[in-house]
């Protein structure tokens, strides 16, 4: 048994007879299992205090409720397969329960799967470069 402190039992999907489980590691943690296989992870913060974004670059920044997205990604044998859609899902769900405004990220620009991703998912692009910075307004979906 994992020692998890929460589990989302609104997040629990059933896929053929696997069970796909999104939980709450620590603080800032979130595993994505399918069974007990763990296959992918993202880490969550209020993105006021990461030294990673800029509140300059976005309208309305600092009005809002901003959460960061960071080092999201899927175990490499398990990707290609519509886990990150599912990861990523599971994070707007959770942003949107906990009543966040902004989601925001930075991806670097060459990572085409992860672009697409965002993209996919309605993120916006706020600052291009090296870096691409993305944000989404969950009024909008
Ligand atoms: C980016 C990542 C999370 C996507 O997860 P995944 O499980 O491979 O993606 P999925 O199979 O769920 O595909 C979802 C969407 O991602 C995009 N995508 C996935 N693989 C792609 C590829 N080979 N080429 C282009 N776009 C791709 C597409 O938009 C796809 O939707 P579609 O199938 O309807 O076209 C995963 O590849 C990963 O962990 N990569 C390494 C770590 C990383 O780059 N993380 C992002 C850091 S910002």
């Amino acid at each position: 048994m994992r020692k998890h402190i929460d589990k989302f039992n609104d997040f629990i999907l059933k896929e053929n007879k696997s069970t796909i489980t999104f939980e709450k590691i620590n603080e800032h943690t979130y595993k994505l299992f399918i069974d007990n296989n763990e296959i992918g992870s993202v880490y969550l913060d209020n993105a006021k205090d990461s030294v990673m974004f800029d509140k300059t670059l976005l309208p309305e920044f600092s009005n809002k409720k901003v959460w960061g997205i960071h080092q999201m990604g899927i175990k490499p044998k398990y990707q290609g397969k519509g886990y990150g859609d599912i990861l990523l899902s599971n994070i707007v769900k959770l942003s949107k329960n906990n009543e966040i405004d902004l989601l925001v990220l930075g991806v670097l620009s060459e990572n085409e799967k992860a672009v697409n991703l965002y993209k996919k998912h309605g993120f916006s692009e706020y600052k291009d470069g090296v870096v691409k910075y993305m944000y989404l307004d969950l009024k909008s979906v």
